[in-house]
């Protein structure tokens, strides 16, 4: 293994020693197991490459003080990928087989673990995809399923700061299309949207709900929260938003350690302008603050690391990482 310097780490793919795969063909996965071929070939036709047929997930695992390795809440990745899954028309991993995958891999790549304090963590992605040779428009009918680790720093780099976001012109879901589930084309549609935020200064998009392009949605990869001036925290609803297992998370946390109140609502862009703070939130994002929201040249300004998403961070990393007590089953501990 190449010397990693964990505390250094940015967002980025490190290739480590095992994975685990499993195919499926003839209506049934195969046993899977641990791999050390980080590679893949795929016919020239297979359906992934043509008509997207794949979806993916995103979670970490964590070294907590007392030296044990967690990993946050994976039962709920397991289950929006078999939301993904059926949405895809893919098959459902056979039960128990998520978490397996999760153990097993975690268990056979701890070195790349980042140690506790470092801010950096083992970032867990299963990817499920159509290997079919065809040519109509059809789903697969083998699949590969693989998930892989990789150590991982903060998604926008360096320390935590407030972030400059911009309203996008683009959208990323269609109203009853796939922007509730983690499907890899949602992030293909938004390719050219953010290589363009990147290239006029800003650090992501903000996507309006696509119907009526009058509500906050979520960015390219990360939930939004908002902070009404009262301390209330404010969550945008809507059926094409993706179901961050973060956000889920901090709306408990909000309501049972912080005693905060919260409203899950559609918000209007016209109304964020009255917000106090606001943040991006996800397993990758955790939660970053906001400092601005620029929609065509009229900027929304927030306080950037305010009061609420600070405390919001630090009890759900403490969480994360077993320096506060987790609710009931939160922490899958890796023995
Ligand atoms: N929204 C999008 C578009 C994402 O890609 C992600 C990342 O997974 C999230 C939200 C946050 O979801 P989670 O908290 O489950 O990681
Ligand atoms: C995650 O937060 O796990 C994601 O998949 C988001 C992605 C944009 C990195």
């Amino acid at each position: 293994m190449e010397t990693l310097d964990f505390g250094s780490l940015s967002f980025a793919y490190t290739k480590t020693d095992y994975r685990y795969v499993t195919n499926y063909a003839d209506g049934r996965w195969d046993a899977g197991g641990l791999s050390r071929d980080a590679d893949i070939t795929l016919n020239e036709s297979a359906c992934v490459l043509h008509y997207c047929q794949a979806c993916f997930e995103g979670m970490k695992a964590y070294r907590t003080k007392d030296g044990r390795v967690v990993c946050f809440r994976p039962e709920l990745n397991e289950a929006r990928m078999a939301d993904s899954c059926r949405r895809m028309v893919m098959p459902v991993l056979p039960e128990g087989r998520f978490l397996e995958a999760v153990r097993q891999t975690v268990r056979a790549n701890l070195s790349y673990l980042p140690p506790y304090g470092t801010g950096a963590s083992l970032y867990l992605r299963p990817i499920m995809f159509g290997t079919t040779p065809l040519l109509g428009v059809k789903p697969a009918k083998e699949f590969q399923f693989r998930l892989f680790a990789s150590p991982v720093g903060p998604y926008f780099g360096g320390s935590v700061r407030a972030l400059k976001l911009r309203i996008c012109d683009f959208d990323r879901a269609a109203p009853r299309g796939t922007g509730h589930i983690k499907a890899g084309l949602n992030y293909a549609m938004s390719l050219y949207a953010i290589t363009d935020a990147h290239e006029n200064g800003y650090d992501e998009n903000v996507y309006l709900d696509p119907a009526t392009r009058t509500c906050i949605e979520e960015t390219g990869g990360a939930n939004m929260l908002f902070v009404s001036k009262q301390g209330h925290l404010v969550v945008p609803a809507s059926s094409s938003i993706l179901p961050s297992i973060t956000r889920r998370s901090l709306i408990q946390v909000a309501k049972d350690y912080l005693n905060l109140s919260v409203e899950e609502r559609p918000v209007k862009l016209a109304e964020i302008g009255d917000f106090a703070e606001c943040g991006l939130c996800g397993t990758a994002a955790v939660i970053s603050p906001v400092g601005s929201i620029d929609d065509h040249g009229k900027i929304y300004s927030f306080e950037g690391f305010g009061p609420v998403i600070r405390k919001l961070r630090q009890t759900l990393t403490g969480i994360q990482m077993g320096d506060i007590p987790a609710p009931e089953g939160w922490l899958m501990e890796i023995d």
